[in-house]
């Protein structure tokens, strides 16, 4: 527990007791904030000027939310991170964590780098003027928040899950961290072609802006910077994934005994449901011939891979791909599919298996979890091998 011994505090005499500053409490003003300093700039990047009939006249259409954090310590290192959420939250969960904990832009912030922190298109600040052509549906539930992310122990939908203990609380509802992290939950776009397409624009446009830089992102948020890498490779230094959702082929969400998730067909371009360039080149994800490898158990999943004639990633190749998976998550059962679907399409891949570094406990929202600044540290060291500072 944190308790601030404000001026306020003492004014109002050692009889008042101190302020609880735990969980939600800590947006009270005599509670002091663990984020670091920073000075905040946001702007919109990518689109274009598009005539509405219905509204005879232009509207802007299809550009990113992007604020930039700038720590008052300073930038030292000289290629920025852009944090890319999965949509579920908005781009506001890499600030503090939803137990009002330091979260990882402050990290980054504090190790010297320039942070950049998106909304995608069509969802959240990335919200869409144009919204016959984004239309929105519900990003989750609590049953599914609960059951594949937050308390996956309690159903035991794969043996891994017993191991979880990171999340700060017990995850279901009435907690107060899930409670806080529920209600950041907005909804996403059921047009994933046109969010897929447009991302790939924007997200590049951004990076012509600032220069080449890392990215991170979570989940299904790490189906941008695959594209980007594929549209503009000189410009990522490195694509950091958290448990990535673009799995070749299928989503998977726990297993099918568990209510309202199971695993689906998906991404008919393997890793995205938009072209992407493959070598030889691939006209229609027809031909893309697949097979399904490994036994499908709770514990590991089958994969689906491609099948002769392989088919490689050559600009997505470009760009060092790291993936993290937390060892008590439902992706310790499936991340190993994107792993050597990536090196079977030519690349080269890292894949940092938390429990293999010493970090047990993790699901999916590891970077929100107690011990996000030990995998914060992680990461760092990874971009430290990559450009050797
Ligand atoms: C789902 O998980 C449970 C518990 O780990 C397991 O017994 C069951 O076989 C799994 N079902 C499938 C289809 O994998
Ligand atoms: C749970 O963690 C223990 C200790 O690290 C490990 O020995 C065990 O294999 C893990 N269980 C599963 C199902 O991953
Ligand atoms: C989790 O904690 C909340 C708040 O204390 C409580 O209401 C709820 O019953 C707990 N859930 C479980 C499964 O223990
Ligand atoms: C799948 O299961 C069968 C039968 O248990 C076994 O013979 C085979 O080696 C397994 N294959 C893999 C890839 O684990």
């Amino acid at each position: 527990m944190r308790f601030s011994l404000s001026l306020v505090a003492a004014l109002v005499g050692s009889a008042a007791a101190a302020t609880n500053c735990d969980g939600l409490n800590q947006i009270k003003k005599e509670c002091s904030s663990q984020e670091s300093f920073y000075k905040r700039d946001y702007f919109y990047v990518g689109g274009n000027y598009q005539y509405n009939t219905a509204l005879s006249s232009d509207i802007w259409v299809n550009a990113m939310y992007v604020e930039k954090l700038t720590g008052l310590g300073g930038v030292w290192r000289p290629y920025p991170i852009v944090l890319f959420t999965a949509g579920v939250p908005s781009g506001a969960g890499w600030l503090n964590t939803p137990d009002g904990r330091k979260g990882w832009a402050s990290y980054f912030l504090d190790n010297g780098y320039q942070v950049y922190i998106v909304d995608q298109t069509g969802m959240g600040r990335g919200g869409q003027n144009d919204i016959a052509s984004w239309p929105l549906k519900l990003a989750t539930t609590v049953k599914i928040t609960e059951n594949a992310y937050t308390a996956p122990e309690l159903i035991n939908p794969y043996p891994q899950s017993q191991n979880h203990t990171q999340w700060p609380g017990n995850g279901t509802q009435g907690d107060p961290a899930f409670d806080a992290l529920v209600k950041s939950m907005i909804p996403i776009t059921t047009n994933v072609v046109l969010q897929e397409t447009t991302m790939r624009a924007a997200g590049c446009a951004l990076l012509n802006l600032i220069g080449p830089a890392f990215t991170i992102s979570h989940s299904i948020g790490s189906t941008y910077p695959l594209l980007m890498s594929d549209e503009c490779p000189t410009l990522l230094k490195g694509n950091i994934n958290l448990e990535p959702g673009n799995i070749p082929f299928q989503s998977y969400v726990g297993n099918s005994t568990v209510p309202a998730v199971g695993r689906t067909t998906s991404r008919p371009w393997g890793l995205t449901n938009t072209p992407i360039g493959y070598s030889p080149t691939v006209t229609t994800p027809s031909e893309i011939n697949t097979v399904t490898v490994g036994n499908d158990t709770a514990a590991l999943r089958s994969c689906i891979m491609q099948a002769s004639p392989i088919h490689t990633l050559p600009n997505v190749a470009k760009v060092p791909y790291v993936l993290l998976t937390g060892s008590a998550s439902p992706h310790i059962t499936y991340d190993h599919c994107m792993v050597n679907y990536l090196n079977q399409a030519g690349v080269s891949t890292t894949w940092i298996k938390l429990g293999d570094v010493g970090i047990k406990g993790n699901a999916h929202f590891m970077f929100l979890e107690k011990n996000n600044m030990e995998i914060a540290a992680v990461v760092s060291k990874w971009i430290s091998s990559i450009v050797g500072w």
